[in-house]
This record gives C-alpha cells, sequence and structure tokens, in this order.
C-alpha cells in the first residue's frame, strides 16, 4: 500500500512537472515584466519586441543567449534567463511567443 502510494505520488509529480516545463504561456509569465503580456514591450536597452517574431527566430534566439552566440548590449540579463531553460522550454516559449 504504501508503496503504491509514493508510486503514484511519483507518477503525478512527473506528469505535473513535466507539463509544466513545456508549457510556454506558464514559462512566459517570468518575461511579461520586461516583454510586456502581448510581447510588445520593448525593455530598456533591447532594440526589438518579442511580438512579431517567429518561432524558429526566437528559438535561435532564445539558444543563442543559452550558448552565448547571440545578443546585444544587455545580453547579460538574458543569459540568466536562458541558462535554466532545457531545450523544450526553449521551443515551447518560442511557439507561445510567435502567437503573441
Ligand atoms: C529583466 C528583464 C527581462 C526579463 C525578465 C526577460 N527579458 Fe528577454 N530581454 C531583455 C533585454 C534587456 C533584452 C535585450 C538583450 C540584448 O541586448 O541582447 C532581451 C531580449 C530578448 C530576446 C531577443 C529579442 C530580439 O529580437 O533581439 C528574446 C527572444 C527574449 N528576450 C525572450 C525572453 C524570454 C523568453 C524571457 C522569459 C524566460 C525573457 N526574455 C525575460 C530583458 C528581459
Amino acid at each position: 500500500m504504501r508503496k503504491t502510494l509514493l508510486a503514484s505520488a511519483f507518477i503525478a509529480t512527473t506528469f505535473v512537472f513535466a507539463f509544466a516545463a513545456s508549457d510556454g504561456a506558464a514559462l512566459y509569465n517570468k518575461c511579461k515584466a520586461c516583454h510586456g503580456a502581448d510581447g510588445s514591450k520593448v525593455p530598456a536597452g533591447a532594440k526589438t519586441a518579442v511580438k512579431g517574431q517567429s518561432a524558429a527566430d526566437l528559438e535561435k534566439k532564445l539558444t543563442g543567449y543559452k550558448d552565448g552566440s547571440f545578443g546585444g548590449e544587455k545580453k547579460a540579463t538574458m543569459q540568466r534567463m536562458a541558462a535554466n531553460l532545457s531545450p523544450e522550454d526553449i521551443k515551447a516559449l518560442a511557439q507561445y511567443m510567435s502567437g503573441l
């Protein structure tokens, strides 16, 4: 009984985590303050809004922040943001933002 409970708790947690990890809308909550709820806000020091960009471009840019191959003057801010994103998170975010 205890084992079953533990096992189902583990499975439930895994599902919740897997869902949350690939939910672009939930992930984007962390980005709203600087980029705006609809992606149209241009953060201080940035040149471009994320709104209107394709998923492919957004994915490339976020991956670039993570591996250090992309960025402007304020890239340190985004490198910190992207450091904790998995490739799946980046895909989900790019998909979500391209629809803003
Ligand atoms: C503290 C403010 C802040 C937060 C929070 C933030 N960003 Fe940014 N973002 C910036 C700044 C500043 C830039 C410009 C950086 C540079 O100079 O390259 C930027 C640039 C970007 C760009 C590139 C835009 C372009 O076309 O050049 C993308 C994509 C992006 N952010 C996505 C995100 C995502 C996704 C999140 C949430 C996980 C996020 N940002 C959270 C401030 C922020």
